[in-house]
């Protein structure tokens, strides 16, 4: 449920080192994002936000995540109404123009998943569809880059979760997302039949990063905490429990 806010965090539960005077860190997030972030009987959970506890413990900060929805998120980050964004977010040159970015930390690319007999092999099968995409993704670029900009064909959802119920209910063939988001969709959802496809050709890599508000004071310091997360071993050990067998 994308509307109603939820909050939680690291309230009353200081860490040791953390510094006195540090404020309580603000983040926005989607929650629609399965498995990077969604709601769990009314909790926000997900390798993103396993992420961020590790990050923000070594950073030694305290946080407070909320869920925003997409749009919104973005929008507080900009006017640093929130100090940071994680939402399985793309690091990309035109973002960087209005944000700062962390060092990257999962990579990615973007994937169709389609209803059973719709035939699509490759992205180029996207053409004369009707297809589903969370508006402002990289997902709805990618799917414009095909069939054009403002093509009727594509409708534009406030999330991702949306646009997969429109595929279920048929009001869209397609939906074009980031390929571990649709995986997971296809995973969790066996009744569903539907099919994934990739395209190597058409699709580019991408990379996720956490999201600041251009000049951020904080930048270097949770990046690096990022980083540290990362060589230390506890990046690993989230990445298992989210993506390990
Ligand atoms: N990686 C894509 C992007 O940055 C999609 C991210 C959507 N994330 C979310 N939590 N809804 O545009």
């Amino acid at each position: 449920n994308g509307s109603s806010e939820t909050e939680q965090g690291t309230d009353g539960q200081a860490t040791e080192q953390a510094d006195e005077e540090k404020k309580v860190l603000q983040v926005g997030t989607d929650a629609a994002f399965a498995p990077f972030e969604f709601m769990e009987t009314g909790e926000i959970v997900g390798f993103d936000v396993d992420l961020l506890a590790a990050v923000m413990e070594e950073a030694g900060y305290d946080y407070e995540l909320k869920n925003l929805g997409w749009d919104p998120m973005l929008e507080s980050v900009r006017s640093g109404s929130v100090d940071l964004g994680i939402s399985g977010i793309t690091i990309n040159d035109d973002r960087k123009e209005t944000y700062d970015f962390s060092v990257p930390y999962f990579q990615s690319t973007h994937m169709i998943v389609f209803n059973e007999g719709v035939g699509i092999t490759n992205a180029n099968d996207l053409e004369g569809k009707r297809i589903g995409v969370q508006t402002g993704t990289t997902g709805a670029d990618a799917a414009e880059k095909i069939v054009g900009q403002n093509n009727k064909n594509i409708s534009k959802y406030e999330t991702t979760a949306l646009a997969f119920m429109a595929l279920q209910n048929g009001d869209v063939e397609a939906v074009v997302t980031d390929n571990v988001v649709a995986a997971e969709y296809k995973k969790n959802n066996p009744d569903a039949k539907v099919e994934t496809v990739t395209d190597e050709d058409n699709f580019e890599s991408e990379f996720y990063g956490i999201m600041f508000p251009k000049d951020s004071e904080i930048v270097d310091e949770i990046s690096s905490a990022l980083a540290t997360v990362i060589e230390n071993g506890t990046y690993t050990e989230i990445y298992q429990e989210w993506f390990g067998e």
